[in-house]
């Protein structure tokens, strides 16, 4: 088991030593907790957690507190792993003040190792502001969740020459502006690749290949919760969805058959007290 949290320096170094990040979304306190006895990098708090844990078609409903809430119950499960808060839909592109103000909060009230925001070039004043006031932030490009109706939903990017060329124009302009990591989201591998070579900061996919310096996975997928659908760039480690199913089904007919609780699953009555408490109603 991982004995210590990395840092952004050990970040860089795996990097140049060509070492991969592997890493994965949690929003609560046992994910956390599994994810860092299984040796994982770093976690993410996604704002993924308003579909794989609130129900919502997508993630621009998601609110700071929700975001906050879950940070503290992942930071509580792994406190010796890397931990990314998760900037939520109209936290950070108001205004370049309210998004330093915000990031601040993930760190006072979440106590996480650094903030992940979306978009290119558009965000780059805010990722300046951010790393200026002292913090990691990770810019994330491709696919990005919170602008997918701008995107014409959650479809793959950077499949055309010009559009692979838009994004290696945003990739270095956040890394300039101070970003200390960037994940590439749902674009070919070649476009990921072209992407990693060209920055000095690590370059993390989720969906975009293996030319990467790390992958990133959604646990509600990797652990077959999430149902609603499913992205080509997934695999299924586990069908907890179906075992869930399953274990609350044969709970439910044991219940109704008489067969559950049994003797071993009651409390026992100190000896004696049970004819004492009798003679008391007699
Ligand atoms: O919210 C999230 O989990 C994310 C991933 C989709 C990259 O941002």
């Amino acid at each position: 088991m991982k004995k210590k949290k990395l840092s952004r320096l050990d970040l860089l170094k795996m990097k140049k030593a060509g070492q991969k990040v592997i890493w994965i979304t949690a929003y609560d306190f046992w994910t956390a907790s599994f994810a860092e006895q299984a040796g994982m990098d770093m976690l993410l708090v996604g704002d993924s957690l308003g579909m794989c844990v609130y129900g919502y078609e997508g993630t621009v409903p998601v609110t700071m507190d929700q975001c906050l809430w879950h940070c503290e119950a992942v930071r509580r499960g792994a406190s010796k792993t890397f931990v990314i808060g998760d900037m939520p839909f109209l936290s950070y592109q108001v205004s370049i003040e309210e998004a330093v103000r915000n990031a601040g909060r993930f760190y006072k009230e979440a106590g996480v190792d650094a903030i992940k925001l979306e978009g290119g070039l558009r965000v780059c004043p805010q990722i300046k502001a951010i790393a200026d006031a002292g913090m990691l932030v990770m810019g994330h490009i491709g696919l990005t969740p919170q602008s997918s109706g701008q995107l014409g939903g959650f479809k793959a990017q950077g499949r055309t020459a010009e559009t692979a060329k838009e994004l290696i124009e945003d990739a270095r302009a956040i890394e300039e502006a101070g970003a200390f990591a960037l994940l590439v989201e749902a674009v070919p591998p070649e476009v990921c690749g072209l992407i990693r070579d060209r920055l000095n900061i690590p370059v993390y996919s989720i969906g975009a290949g293996w030319e990467a310096d790390g992958q990133l996975m959604i646990s509600s997928d990797v652990l077959g919760i999430f149902q609603a659908f499913t992205p080509k760039f997934v695999k299924k480690y586990e069908n907890l969805g179906q075992k869930t199913v399953s274990a609350f089904e044969q709970y439910v007919q044991e219940a109704r058959d008489g067969d559950f609780p049994k003797d071993e699953h009651a409390y026992k009555m100190v000896d004696g007290e049970l004819s004492k408490l009798k003679e008391l109603l007699d």
